[in-house]
């Protein structure tokens, strides 16, 4: 199979990961909660991966690498961590049903919401981010790069204006953690969700969400955490209060695994590679007789995510065709993003989208663009 839907989960993973898992399974023990060799064991994994996966993210306190099950817990637990009756969001319509979903939900308790357009291509203006502010505008939340489109926002200059206007900025890095060098601290991000088992490559499952100094968050869920167990109240340090519960430490040292790979590899190398991929795929497919390509055209505008449709085709039997006679894995549909459809125009019926991951290989760009061309023809 040439596996083309990395944005939904990266695969194949390094080995190192697979290898993480296993042993930390084999070791057992529940970090936190007792105090014998494999728990304490069990706890200093976890406390490694907290400092390697906010090293790839820029993030220097491991304490506030919070993990969760994946991106769209993290956003709730920012979202509604951070929201009360009376605050207004500004966000985009470029989001994932992962902000959109929890957004709505938080509307009904009062909490406004503006949904910024975007252009053709996907892009934001942050000019009219800053321009959507109210006086009781609280958080600006904004996905980094499209899940659809693979269109990249200026998060740097979203960064500013948020430091400038005293405004909590969330930055949704799904597709960008692990692809894209990413600096938070230096971005001036105050919440950074990602999944673990995309561009980290962990196993599904894991998620993070980092904190920077300062912020303070609500809690969402509560329970055991192996410290302050007298208190009928979360404990107030990180990463704990917002960890409750048994953690996913397999899952957590697959993850750590990951990270690992891309400290040594680099996350410019992987960025550089999926760089070299668009800057081929992206013309290739552009000149594919009634091949409608979506997303801006310049690879260092967007990540590699690539989403098109064959004209008077049905995606689902354009995918289907792809999986059965060609062997290539991609996503086809609304890809949990109906917004950003809208604004890219392929809104009811969505796209096809082929993403690539860091092991792809140009000879897996080529196969696609042959299978569309054929498939074009037919
Ligand atoms: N959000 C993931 C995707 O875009 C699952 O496929």
């Amino acid at each position: 199979m040439i596996y083309l839907d990395n944005a939904a989960s990266t695969h194949p993973k390094p080995e190192t990961v697979y290898a993480a898992v296993d042993r930390a399974v084999r070791t057992g023990g529940n970090p936190g909660r007792s105090g014998h060799r494999a728990a304490f064991d069990a706890a200093r994994e976890v406390f490694e991966a907290r400092a390697v996966v906010g090293e790839v993210l820029g993030a220097s306190d491991p304490a506030r690498v919070i993990f969760t099950l994946n991106a769209t817990h993290s956003l709730n637990l920012a979202l509604k961590g951070v929201l009360r009756r009376g605050d207004h969001v500004v966000t985009t319509v470029m989001e994932h049903n992962s902000v959109l979903r929890p957004l709505h939900r938080l509307e009904a308790s009062g909490v406004e919401t503006t949904l910024v357009a975007a252009d053709r291509e996907g892009h934001v203006d942050p000019a009219a981010l800053e321009g959507a502010i109210r006086p009781n505008t609280r958080l600006v939340a904004l996905c980094h790069a499209s899940n659809v489109s693979g269109t990249l926002q200026d998060a740097e200059a979203v960064g500013a204006f948020c430091r400038r206007r005293g405004l909590l900025f969330l930055l949704d890095a799904s597709q960008t953690a692990g692809a894209v060098p990413l600096d938070a601290e230096g971005l001036g991000v105050h919440l950074l969700a990602a999944p673990g088992h995309k561009g980290l490559l962990g196993p599904q499952g894991t998620g993070v969400l980092v904190l920077a100094a300062g912020v303070d968050l609500a809690t969402v869920l509560e329970g055991g955490t192996g410290t302050h167990s007298e208190q009928r109240t979360m404990p107030d340090e990180l990463p704990e209060g917002l960890e409750a519960g048994t953690l996913n430490t397999p899952g957590i040292a697959g993850l750590a695994a990951g990270a690992r790979y891309l400290l040594d590899r680099g996350v410019a190398d992987v960025r550089r590679a999926e760089e070299e991929i668009l800057a081929y795929v992206l013309p290739e497919l552009a000149s594919i007789p009634g091949l409608l390509l979506y997303g801006p055209r310049e690879p260092a505008a967007r990540v590699a995510v690539v989403s098109f449709n064959l004209e008077g085709r049905d995606g689902a039997h354009v995918g289907f065709a792809l999986d059965e006679a060609y062997g290539i894995a991609v996503r086809v549909g609304l890809h949990c993003a109906p917004d950003a459809h809208k604004a890219l125009g392929s809104f009811p019926a969505g796209t096809v989208r082929a993403s690539f991951g860091p092991f792809n290989t140009l000879q897996d760009a080529e196969a696609l663009v042959r299978a569309l061309r054929e498939l074009a023809r037919l």
